[in-house]
């Protein structure tokens, strides 16, 4: 099976995307795969990862970033195109009309964020009319978009946290922005709709100022939400499969300052994922089983994370997001809550090619 693996991307989670590809990528090469890396530019473009450099990146040689500038800057511009075989692509060149570089019979978008997580890839896919792993455009779509995705588990009976939307102008046109969030009690989250890693989002504690923090979540989506935030745990689970997906063990993020923000998710030095999680059998039977729930809300397909907030002194567990194509370095949640599964990264990767042909 040849398999395209789509990375980097435009979305401010281009780096993610390049660290996540890397796992994917030595996991399919491992397990037998014909791996052809497509790395996608800031700017949009497709550029084909050259052999040579392609072995390297699998053989671990470079940082990911080095990588990444390698792979996306001085490949070949590629597009991809309808293939001469039902069900395959082609990747094609820009600059040689017609010369053929590789053939494609499923894609993997390891992609991170708006334009790759969001639908639109998985629209460029659908048109093309090759298999590819993970969610279709709509709960690619709902999934990326945060009032969306509420209005989907809200509908389904998932537990979620009060919170209210707004767009920019609806936002200028207001003398006090305090009145968009009446009946919130801070702290309060802040988020851009349409963002993930944890970009964009400010905390708004007692005595902060919330029109700052709405000011950061305009710079990178005209939609914002505002959620009341939940003072307990973070907990996350996987959901791996099709039409009768199943739920992984949970893992918890021990969070420091408040909230899981990008410096921690990526940045920081230590690991801060407890897996299995510290928790009560029925807890934990219970975010398995909204986990599957919320993946259902979605009309998820393949994979997804389920992110909890659990407040331990009400009881209350309430589903935070769902990421349908979550992080997944070897380091990730992802992988590891499937390990605690006795579900291995290269079966995780196998099963997920195996559901796009389904
Ligand atoms: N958006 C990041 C990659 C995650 O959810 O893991
Ligand atoms: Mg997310």
């Amino acid at each position: 099976v040849r398999i395209g693996i789509l990375f980097g991307g435009p979305s401010a989670e281009h780096e993610v995307s390049c660290a996540s590809a890397l796992g994917v990528a030595r996991a399919l090469a491992d397990g037998g795969y014909r791996v052809v890396a497509i790395g996608v530019t800031r700017s949009g473009r497709f550029r084909l990862v050259p052999d040579a450099a392609l072995a390297g990146f699998l053989a671990g040689t470079g940082a990911d970033r080095a990588i990444d500038d390698r792979l996306t800057v001085t490949g070949p511009a590629v597009e991809l195109r309808v293939g001469r075989r039902r069900g395959t692509a082609l990747v094609t060149s820009v600059d040689a009309p017609g010369a053929v570089h590789a053939e494609l019979d499923v894609v993997f978008p390891v992609l991170h964020g708006p334009y790759g997580e969001d639908g639109v890839v998985q629209g460029l896919l659908e048109s093309l009319g090759v298999p590819y792993v993970g969610c279709g455009i709509l709960a690619s779509a709902v999934g990326m978009d945060k009032v969306a995705m509420k209005r989907a588990l809200r509908a389904e009976g998932v537990p979620i946290t009060p919170h209210v939307s707004f767009d920019g102008q609806t936002y200028r046109a207001t003398e006090d922005p305090e009145k968009l969030v009446v009946g919130l009690r801070r702290p309060l989250f802040v988020k851009p709709a349409r963002m993930g890693s944890s970009i964009g989002i400010s905390r708004v504690a007692d005595g902060d100022d919330l029109a700052t923090a709405v000011e950061e979540a305009l710079r990178h989506d005209n939609l914002v939400v505002v959620e009341q935030g939940v003072t307990g745990r973070e907990l996350e689970c996987g959901v791996l499969g099709g039409a009768r997906p199943q739920a992984s063990a949970v893992g918890e993020v021990r969070v420091s300052g408040g909230w899981f923000d990008y410096r921690q998710k990526y940045l920081g030095d230590v690991d801060p994922m407890v897996v299995p999680a510290a928790l009560p059998d029925d807890v934990t039977e219970r975010i398995r089983e909204l986990s599957v729930r919320a993946f259902a809300a979605i009309g998820g397909w393949g994979l997804a994370r389920v992110d909890f907030l659990y407040d331990e002194t009400a009881g209350e567990l309430y589903v935070n997001e769902l990421n349908t194509m979550p992080g997944f370095t070897a380091h990730s949640m992802y992988p590891k809550v499937w390990a605690a599964a006795g579900v291995g990264y290269r079966e995780i990767v196998d099963r997920l090619v195996a559901l796009a042909f389904a």
